[in-house]
Order: C-alpha cells, then structure tokens, then sequence
C-alpha cells in the first residue's frame, strides 16, 4: 500500500484543500499516514500569511528532504498551498530535490501531478509545478469533489475562493487570486450529502463570505445561501468565516432574526481601532461604522458573542491610534481575538508605507498589552456564566481527560464535562461550572 503524508499549515481552506487531497489521492490507492517516515508522498500545505508561519515551511522540508536522501525507497516530497502559488520555481531551484510544487487551484488535478513527479528511483528528481489559477468554469468542475470529511460532528465548506480586496497589508489576493464563487446549488448538494453522513454543523468558508455571489448573474446572495443551508434536513448549527465589515449588509443580520440554526457567534476581523490605520490598510470602513454593526448584531441576537483579528504595529500606527484599537477592545468587549504584529508580505502595497515602520520593541509591547487586555475580558466572560445551561454540541472525547467530552456552545466556546461517546453529535443541555480563558467546565443537566 502506497502511503501519503499531508502537513496542513494555515487556514480553513487549506484544512479543505488537505482533505481534497487525502481523498483524490486514496482514488490511486494512497493510504493517508500520520507518520511522515513512513510515506512515499509526502506534502507540506503551506501559509504564507504572516513571515513566521511561512518559515515553518523551510524547516519542515528540511526534515522531509532528509528522509527522501536516507530511505532506500523512492519517496515524492511535495509544496502546496499559499508559499507553493507564491514562490513557484524559486522554491524547486532552491531545494534541488523538491519534487512537486502546486498551488492552491491545482488542487484538483494533483492526482496527475504527483503521478508526474513520482520516481521508481531512490532519490531520484523530476521537478513539476503547477500555480495556474483556475478559471470559473473549471473551478466549478473541481469542486464537486468530496472533501473526505464524512464521519465528523461538523465540516467545512468551501462557498469561494479567492479575495477580491486589495487590504494593503495582505497576500491572499496574490496566492488565492481573485474571488470565485461556487454555484449554490453545488453547494447545497454537499451540505446534504454531509448531513446525510450525520454532519450537524456545518461552517461555510471564504475569504469574505458577505461577497458571495454577486458577481454571478442569478446566484443567490450569502444571506439567501444562509436560508437555504438551514432549510437542509440534518443540518443543526450554521456557522461561517471570513465576513468582511464593509459587506456585512442588513439581510445576513436579518438573519439572525430569522434563523436559530445560524449560531450566536461571529468573528467580525476589525484589524484596528483607529481610522487612519484603517484608511491606510484600505478596509473601506471606519470605527463608527464597525461599532453600528455590533449594535445592530447584538440587536438581532441578544446572545451574540464577537470575536476579532487586530494587526498591531502597522506601519505608521502611533501610540494615539494603538489606544483608539484598546479602546475599541474595551468598548465591544470581544470576547476573544486573534492578534498579530504586521509582518511585511512580498508584493504588498503596505511595503510603500514602510517608511514609518514601527519599531519591533513597540509593536511587541503592544501586543503583549493587548493580549493581556484581551485575556482579562475573556476570563470575566466566561466566569460571568457560572450556573448557567446552555445547549453543547459533543464533538468527542476531551483531549486531556478520561470520561470527559468535549462540545460547543452555539457562541463557539468549547465546554469540556463528564460524559461517554454515544454523545457525540447530540446537543445536550450543560450547566457551566467554571470558565477559563479559553473554555469552559461543565456537568450535563439530566
Ligand atoms: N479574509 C480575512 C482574513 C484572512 S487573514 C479578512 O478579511 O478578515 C487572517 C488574519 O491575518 C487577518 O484578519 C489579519 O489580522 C492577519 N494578517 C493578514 N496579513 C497580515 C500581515 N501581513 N501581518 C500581520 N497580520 C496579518
Ligand atoms: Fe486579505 Fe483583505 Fe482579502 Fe481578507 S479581505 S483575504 S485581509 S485582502
Ligand atoms: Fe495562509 Fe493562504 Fe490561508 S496565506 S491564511 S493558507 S489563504
């Protein structure tokens, strides 16, 4: 038997484009492996938001190409993903033994390429790449695949791809390219052979999923997607990411009004507080305008839970526009967010701005007094709801503790109590005992 190694960094779309691979390749016969010593193809999906998880990659080929020159077998190493579309050739003319480079959109065809690039000869090298971008027709064809995700609590599904925003600091307009929507009722058709398998939550992905649609004449709109996903038999619980401030218009909050599967959770990325950091990062929106949002949100959905992206030490932030994002942090009281320092992206706009970089030691004492803001708020959320019962999807046994399941509440906290695997995938009521800063402790109310 044949056997593949997939390393997955990044996003959702690169979780999906793994499984997509895992899937096509077992068609050939390839067995999926969780050891990489053991593979005969072995592929690294890569990142390439930030600098860090981009280095994560040089060390990781490190160690597969080691093992490509130490096995008396051949074995086929392989990039994909966002630094594949990125680097392209450079990363084969590096790495002289690099097999395979393919982008994102080349996806689909990877069973052909990796026939391609595999040897029958120890250590032997051909070297293929592909980084074509798809066009819509083609696109739509390949994703009729199956993701493979069947037998899980909840999915992924892929409604776009690509980014048409032109944000300054970002690079997923480079390696994605441009937004392409998949047709709904392809959509559709997934999410009900995914609730058939006994999928209950389903979470739409794209990069700016309140976009979807538009471009193509009759497709429905995202909110009209959102009414039809919930009328899918099976279907308990809808969640979606990334939504963009600007494109969050008055029919997906009307759905929040509307529809009880949609979940009372949304991660709303608000980048900074300050509109003159948000006019330099061309968001097309300002703190006003974000801030009209939540209280139209939270009108909607009384329970709604917000959760956040902030870069900090965008080039030209000053110490008065940090303290506007603190405030905003105050002022929404997010209940939890990812943070980042600005990390210079190749062929990014923002690179004009770098002559009012902001120094690294400042940056970094920004984030660190944001993250510790951040935990704070968290924690008091969270112990604020000691005693009361909320609905917990189980997805699975707790990672850390015999006889303890793990789920999540509709607004996206994780709740670990006692309880046994013929749970999962039910929604049971669970009293909170206790919160942490990133989850919570339960009993299952009887
Ligand atoms: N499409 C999503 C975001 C995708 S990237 C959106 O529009 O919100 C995920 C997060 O990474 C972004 O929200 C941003 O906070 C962060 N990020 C992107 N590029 C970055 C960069 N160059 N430096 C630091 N953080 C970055
Ligand atoms: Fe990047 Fe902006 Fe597109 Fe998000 S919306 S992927 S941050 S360009
Ligand atoms: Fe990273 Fe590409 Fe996703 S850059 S965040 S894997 S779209």
């Amino acid at each position: 038997m044949k056997k593949v190694f997939v390393q997955t960094f990044g996003c959702q779309m690169n979780v999906y484009d793994t499984g997509k691979i895992h899937a096509l390749l077992g068609k050939d016969g390839f067995e999926s492996t969780d050891s990489m010593n053991d593979a005969d193809v072995i592929i690294v999906n890569t990142c390439s938001i930030r600098e860090k998880p981009e280095l994560k990659l040089h060390s990781f080929l490190g160690d597969a190409l080691k093992i490509k020159r130490t096995e008396d077998r051949p074995v086929t190493v392989a990039v994909a993903g966002c630094v594949a579309q990125q680097e392209g050739q450079k990363l084969l003319n590096r790495y002289r033994e690099l097999d395979l480079v393919f982008g994102p959109d080349a996806v689909p065809r990877v069973r052909e390429l990796v026939d391609a690039a595999r040897s029958d000869v120890p250590r032997a090298t051909k070297q293929v790449l592909d980084t074509e971008f798809l066009d819509l027709e083609t696109y739509a064809f390949a994703s009729e695949l199956d993701p493979g995700s069947t037998g899980q609590v909840g999915a992924f599904v892929t409604i776009q791809k690509g980014c048409d925003n032109k944000c300054t600091f970002c690079i997923v307009p480079t390696t994605r390219g441009p937004e392409v929507s998949r047709s709904s009722d392809q959509i559709l058709e997934e999410v009900k052979g995914l609730a058939d398998t006994g999928v209950r939550e389903i979470t739409l992905i794209g990069q700016n999923v309140n976009s979807y649609g538009l471009k193509v004449a009759g497709e429905r709109t995202f909110a009209q997607l959102l009414y039809a996903v919930s009328d899918v038999p099976g279907v308990e619980r809808i969640r979606y990411t990334t939504s963009h401030p600007r494109d969050m218009g008055p029919d997906v909050i009307q759905a929040y009004r509307d529809l009880p599967k949609l979940t009372s959770h949304l991660h709303l990325p608000v980048q900074s507080g300050s509109d003159r950091v948000l006019r330099r990062m061309k968001r097309f929106y300002n703190r006003e305008h974000y801030l009209s949002l939540v209280d139209q949100l939270r009108d909607a959905r009384p329970d709604m839970v917000l959760s956040t992206d902030f870069i900090l030490g965008f080039p030209g932030e000053t110490d008065e526009d940090f303290e506007q994002t603190m405030s905003l942090l105050d002022e929404v009281a997010f209940e939890s967010s990812f943070s980042f320092k600005y990390s210079q992206r190749p062929g990014t706009s923002a690179l004009r701005l770098l002559k009012d970089e902001v120094a690294p030691d400042v940056a970094q004492a920004r984030l660190v007094r944001l993250q510790q803001r951040q935990r704070e708020i968290s924690i008091a959320a969270h112990e604020s709801l000691s005693g009361q019962t909320m609905d917990v999807l189980v997805e699975g046994p707790s990672r850390y503790d015999e006889g303890v399941v793990c789920g999540r509440t509709s607004t996206f906290k994780m709740i670990n109590f006692p309880g046994t695997l013929d749970l999962v995938g039910k929604t049971v009521p669970v009293s909170v005992i206790r919160g942490f800063t990133n989850s919570l402790r339960g009993e299952w109310v009887h």
